[in-house]
Parts: structure tokens; sequence; C-alpha cells
């Protein structure tokens, strides 16, 4: 089963859009497995984003991300990685499809309001930087197989 990394960033909780935005990756199908509401210390944001080192926007995303609670989450689940991210659209809210959450709540690349993993490598990297193993619940539901396809 897949892992993936979600953060609601700064301007998704800030616009109180956290509800919104969970209600639809848990409506895909996606499962829970930790959910945490953290105020990001620079070195983490430093960690989380470490490949963009050097961007012209690096300095403002690293401001950003630290500028306001945000929600992390490790959601579960067959295809978790390609789901999530397509449930949340192109990196840049107008080039993202319409039903998207970055298309329906967002107009700016610099504030595209969640993070997503985008491989199982650096999911299992994230989730690692972001959370300890007590953290993370392997749990059932009682009709896993509707989601899953397994028994
Ligand atoms: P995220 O999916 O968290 O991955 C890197 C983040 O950097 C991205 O979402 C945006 O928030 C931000 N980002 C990427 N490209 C740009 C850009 N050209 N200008 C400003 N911010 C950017």
């Amino acid at each position: 089963m897949e892992r993936t990394l979600v953060l609601i960033k700064p301007d998704g909780v800030e616009r109180n859009l956290s509800g919104e935005i969970i209600k639809r990756l848990e409506m895909r199908g996606l499962k829970i497995t930790a959910l945490k509401f953290l105020l990001v210390k620079e070195e983490l944001a430093r960690k989380h984003y470490d490949i963009h080192q050097g961007k012209p926007f690096y300095e403002g995303l690293i401001r950003y991300i630290t500028s306001g609670p945000v929600i992390a989450m490790v959601l579960e689940g067959p295809n978790a990685i390609k789901a999530v991210r397509q449930t949340m659209g192109a990196t840049n809210p107008v080039e993202a499809d319409p039903g998207t959450i970055r298309h329906d709540f967002g107009i700016i690349t610099s504030r595209n309001l969640t993070h997503a993993s985008d491989s199982p490598e650096n999911a299992e990297i994230e989730i690692g930087n972001w959370f300890t193993q007590d953290e993370i619940f392997q749990w059932e539901r009682v009709h896993e197989n509707f989601f899953t396809g397994l028994n």
C-alpha cells in the first residue's frame, strides 16, 4: 500500500479550507494514518524544501511555510501519491484542472494551499522528516475492501 505526506499550508489553514481539503482527500478513499497541527520550525522547512534551495522563490517559500500553523498528514491507499496529486491539481493553480483543490481555491503558485509527495521514495523521506514512528497508526477500516479491493 502506498503512503504520501500531505501538508495543508498556512494559507489553507488561515482561509478555513482545512476541512474542505481533508474532506476531498477522504472522499477519494484515502486513509488518514497520521495527522498533526503545528507551527513549522525553520530547520524543518529548509529540510523539506531543500531541493528548491537557490531558486528565486526559495526564501519566500520558507517564510510562507513558517508563517502560520500547518496541518501535516500521512495518507495511505492504492496509488495514494498519484491520487492525491490529481485531487490537488497542478502546482500553479491557474494550470490546475477545474474541480481540483488548487484550481478551485487558488490563483497563484506561491499560495497553492497544499503540498503532496511526488514519488514513493520522496514520500518515505518526507514522512520521516515530519513524523515519528509512534505518531503513525496502522489501522483497518471496517470496510477497507471498498477502498483497497483487498479483503
Ligand atoms: P509544493 O508542492 O509544496 O512544492 C514546492 C513549492 O514551491 C510549491 O508547492 C509552491 O508553493 C512553491 N513554488 C514552486 N514554484 C514556484 C514559483 N515559481 N514561485 C513561487 N513559489 C513556487
